[in-house]
């Protein structure tokens, strides 16, 4: 089984953005992380970043028949692209949205998710750990259903 993540914009600065909302723990370090923790469960990984919007969107649209989900921090982008939306709803690739945050918790335009409709389920607010419970519902998905 092979999972896609996929990180949107500024998520590279993760480590000294924001420490007090994001944590001092780097992109890097979450990557690790996740793939120990792939390692475990046997499954492969691709893991990625990109400020582009149509970047990520390219990324989405090649993920069809190459894996079998995708976990997504579209960072900035949830709460605009709708170019995003329309990708994931595309692919018809299982897709799990992420948040290192508790966006509901946040300001109010972090409240909504254009992405959030056309995604399995959406976690949130639990820091690095959203990965990997990222990583645990994407297996869960395919293995399940
Ligand atoms: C974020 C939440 C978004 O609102 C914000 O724009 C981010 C990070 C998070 O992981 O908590 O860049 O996706």
């Amino acid at each position: 089984m092979k999972i896609l993540f996929l990180n949107g914009p500024n998520l590279n600065l993760l480590g000294t953005r924001e420490p007090d909302v994001y944590g001092r723990t780097t992109l890097a370090d979450i990557e690790a992380q996740v793939r120990a923790r792939a390692a475990q469960l046997k499954v492969e990984l691709d893991f990625r970043q990109s400020n582009q919007e149509g970047e990520l969107v390219d990324w989405i649209q090649e993920a069809k028949g190459k894996f079998e989900a995708i976990v997504i921090n579209a960072a900035a982008y949830t709460h605009t692209s709708v170019a995003l939306r329309d990708a994931i709803s595309a692919i018809g690739v299982p897709t799990v949205e992420i948040h290192l945050s508790n966006i509901h918790a946040r300001e109010e335009f972090r409240h909504k998710s254009l992405i959030a409709p056309v995604c399995r389920g959406q976690i949130c607010g639990f820091g690095a750990k959203s990965y990997i419970l990222g990583l645990e519902a994407a297996v869960y998905v395919n293995v399940i259903e």
